[in-house]
């Protein structure tokens, strides 16, 4: 089939249907909850939806711990709801992807069932089974969820991997019978008509052979086997297979999820004679926060790195692969409140956050509630929070004798239930969401941050996104022009150009709350004559010779 690539010029909304909209008032949102919201997208003017899993699960991680593959969940709704969404995107002129997770599915899938049943089952080598060594697990790898990555199964005598829960056991892509399994299962929801697939921890599913021990990092419980699961030997050949099996059957968007990516394997899984995947997540942006180690180590942005950062990778992809662009996602606190001020300059930052983005190269996501400013969380009791990741982090670290207080504020800071409480439709109860009890508690900025707020003030952060969706498909050197950072050691500015021919566009935003003094010619040559077609302050301050930038102010000027 051949390949438009009209991703190139999309920008994609990313649902969260459990905190989306609850239509029947169970207090889960539901398919049939995003049926309704359909004219609010095309409003904001995203043209793809991405929708985190949807199928049966029995939600150790929201969906992420799937049961069946062919199934939707129950609390979501039915297949025919599914299909009425996708018909109804559709008709709106809106794509949906799906969540496509195959590293690992839940322990009550069938196969999995089978696979635990007894050793010589056919389905024993849909997972990874191993022998203890020493009476002890196969090997010291940690899970990404806390505790060690492999659970006992007294009736088999063998330990099987989990890299994250106990209940989301790894599958073994060695085994050529799945990897025809989940492809059949691929083209099921392709032939429905979906537009595509982000792909979870794609990276993780080829383990180096033996699996070996890893190192012990200062102050860890476990080893960190990441070396010998992230972008493995045959990583590659499973994602060309899938590609010329699957994939390449189709004109559609496959974004893949891929922790532990650096520019140059980026390249590799990007560029488009590989015949692999259109782009992928990285997360190198999204650790310049932590401290060694772990996410939960906080540590102070330097505005720099974060620049550096985004200059390698828009530099590095620039004509050889593609990238996505994200600030959030159901796994990263919310921008406004990480990098911006989700106090008094809420609106005004989440602009600035979201202009930087905006007119960077590449494909944007938006996560829900982004686009209206929402912010973190902070819950009175561990009790409120719903996240596996979490929950179990904290019983870790506490029976390591970590006081309370300095857990809970790694979790303010850092938790996903940050970016998981329910969408802010109304200021009227629970945001609107539900008329039932809520699965998770609602932020209580409702009242001031939800979406009927935001329609009504054409200054809102939702009307600025609008228009930042509208330039990316009125101008096309934002999805074409090469990238340069200006001002690159300074502290607080992120200043960037992006070229194309003899048009020019100069993105400036200040990430911090004191005003930016901008004397030197060249910008002032470059600003003169110049049109500003983005601002987050009413007028913008430039003088003869002089341009002042107040706190968190963006603008960009086009020049042609
Ligand atoms: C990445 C997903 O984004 C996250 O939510 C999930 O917990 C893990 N993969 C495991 O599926």
């Amino acid at each position: 089939m051949e390949q438009t690539n009209w991703w190139k010029k999309s920008v994609v909304y990313q649902i969260y249907p459990r905190s989306f909209y609850d239509a029947d008032g169970d207090g889960i949102g539901d398919i049939a909850g995003i049926a309704q919201k359909l004219d609010y997208l095309k409003e904001l003017g995203v043209d793809v939806i991405w929708l985190s899993p949807v199928y049966d699960s029995p939600n150790d991680d929201n969906g992420y711990d799937i049961r069946d593959y062919y199934k939707i969940m129950d609390e979501f709704g039915t297949m025919a709801d599914f299909d009425f969404l996708l018909a109804s995107a559709h008709e709106r002129g809106l794509k949906i992807i799906m969540d496509l997770v195959v590293n690992h599915t839940s322990d009550e899938h069938e196969w999995f069932v089978r696979s635990k049943s007894g050793r010589d089952n056919p389905y024993r080598d849909y997972y990874y089974w191993r022998d203890g060594k020493e009476g002890r697990e196969p090997n010291n790898w940690g899970s990404i969820f806390s505790g060690p990555a492999w659970e006992y199964d007294e009736a088999s005598g063998q330990y099987y991997l989990h890299l994250f829960s106990k209940k989301q056991p790894d599958l073994n892509w060695e085994h050529p019978p799945l990897r025809k399994e989940v492809y059949r299962m691929m083209k099921f929801w392709l032939d429905k008509g979906i537009d595509g697939f982000r792909m979870d921890v794609i990276n993780f599913i080829s383990k180096v052979d033996g699996l070996p021990d890893g190192a012990v990092e200062e102050g860890a419980l476990y080893g960190n086997g990441s070396p010998y699961f992230m972008n493995g030997l045959r990583i590659h050949e499973f994602l060309r297979e899938m590609n010329e099996e699957v994939l390449s059957k189709y004109d559609i968007l496959t974004v893949g999820e891929m922790p532990g990516v650096r520019v140059d394997h980026a390249k590799a899984y990007t560029a488009p004679e590989n015949k692999e995947v259109n782009m992928i997540f990285t997360f190198e942006h999204m650790g310049l926060d932590s401290g060694p180690g772990e996410k939960w180590n906080l540590e102070k942005l330097d505005l720099v790195d974060l620049k550096e950062n985004f200059e390698k990778w828009q530099k590095g992809l620039h004509g050889v692969g593609w990238n996505s662009l994200y600030w959030n996602n159901h796994d990263q606190p919310r921008i406004v409140s990480r990098f911006g001020n989700d106090r008094e300059h809420r609106v005004l930052s989440a602009k600035m956050l979201a202009t930087c983005l905006h007119m960077l190269h590449g494909t944007p996501y938006i996560y829900q509630g982004e686009e209206i400013g929402m912010t973190n969380v902070r819950f009175e009791s561990i009790d409120e929070y719903k996240d596996v990741e979490t929950l179990n982090m904290y019983r870790e670290k506490r029976g390591q004798g970590i006081p309370h207080e300095k857990i809970m504020e790694s979790i303010y800071v850092k938790g996903r239930d940050n970016a998981r409480t329910p969408m802010q439709w109304t200021s009227g109860p629970n945001g609107g969401f539900t008329d039932g009890t809520p699965w998770i508690g609602v932020n209580p900025r409702y009242k001031e941050i939800n979406v009927e707020k935001a329609l009504e003030d054409k200054d809102s952060i939702f009307y600025h996104y609008k228009h930042l969706i509208g330039l990316r498909k009125e101008l096309d050197i934002i999805t074409t022009g090469d990238f340069n950072l200006l001002y690159r050691s300074h502290p607080a500015l992120f200043a960037y150009e992006r070229r194309s021919g003899d048009e020019k566009l100069v993105v400036l935003c200040n990430f911090g709350d004191e005003e930016i003094e901008l004397d030197e010619e060249n910008l002032i040559h470059e600003a003169t004559g110049a049109e500003v077609i983005v601002q987050n302050y009413k007028e913008v301050q430039l003088e003869q010779s002089r341009l002042v930038l107040r706190p968190y102010e963006t603008v960009v000027f086009l020049k042609k």
